[in-house]
């Protein structure tokens, strides 16, 4: 069994993730850039939002100190009501591993690794039996269309087929938040659509709140609600399409089958 964190996600009554004052400040030594200047944000559970705005302008760092895998300078950050920015590092990186999962522009998979065995990882870091862990990861493969490819290492894999095992190991540990920073990004449009739509199919099957961050319009059209950044602040915030009635009403449950 996974270890249990502090707290689990099971408050429905609040925003998923709010953010309140962040400011965010590198101090590369020489000088000091304020990347954040005071970001004010709320997230509705099951909602697909993406954030887009000119290069620099911080979408990767708002990205990384909503997901706590950046600490910030000032202000707070709530999951489901909860200041995770209280929390002491190896909290964080539990309660990270068990709700949250990551899907990038350039895939991060292990190359030496296996498709079935990258996706399996976070289930065995999580404490998950091999024979678990291998089961859910072939279920996870088999959800985004790779079963056959279970046993090919990443060089022997298209972008496309890539970006869908890190997709499946995004869901392996059933979390309730997945965060892309440009996962369209190495793309062809085609193949980037395809993951947009298997996105897309997630939150409405599982009701997954996502976060996309995206420099292409015609990916950032596709959410629930466009946040555009400039400079450190947030800029517009707009609500783009409704929300499916059964993602916004079904509760939160396991993607992948429990073996
Ligand atoms: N690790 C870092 N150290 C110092 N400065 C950084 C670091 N990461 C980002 N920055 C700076 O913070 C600002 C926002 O960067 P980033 O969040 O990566 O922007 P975006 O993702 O919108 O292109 C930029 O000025 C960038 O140079
Ligand atoms: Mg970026």
């Amino acid at each position: 069994m996974p270890k249990k964190t502090a707290f689990t996600l099971e408050n429905n009554d609040r925003p998923i993730i709010e953010a309140q004052a962040v400011q965010k400040e590198y101090d590369t030594g020489k000088v000091k850039v304020l990347a954040l200047k005071g970001i004010d944000l709320a997230i509705e559970r099951g909602h697909v939002v993406a954030i887009m705005g000119p290069s620099g302008c911080g979408k990767t760092t708002l990205l990384n100190c909503l997901s706590g895998l950046d600490s910030v300078s000032a202000g707070t950050i709530r999951i489901t009501g909860h200041d995770v920015t209280l929390l002491p590092d190896r909290e964080l990186t539990a309660f990270r591993a068990r709700h949250m999962g990551f899907v990038f522009q350039t895939y991060n998979l292990l190359p030496v690794l296996t498709a079935v065995e990258n996706v399996e990882l976070p289930l065995l870091v999580s404490g998950i039996r091999a024979r678990e862990a291998r089961t859910r990861a072939l279920a996870g493969l088999e959800q985004v269309g790779l079963l056959d490819w279970a046993r090919h290492r990443p060089a022997e894999l298209s972008g496309g087929q890539r970006q869908r095992v890190a997709i499946a190991r995004a869901l392996a540990t059933q979390p309730a938040i997945v965060w892309a920073d440009e996962p369209t990004g190495a793309l062809d449009s085609q193949t980037g659509q395809e993951i947009i739509d298997l996105m897309l199919q997630l939150n409405r099957e599982h009701h997954l709140t996502f976060v996309w961050v995206t420099h292409a319009v015609e990916v950032a059209r596709q959410a629930h609600r466009l946040i555009t950044m400039r400079d450190g602040l947030i800029e517009s915030d707009v609500a783009i399409a409704p929300v499916a009635a059964s993602a916004a009403t079904s509760s939160v449950h396991s993607v992948v089958p429990e073996a």
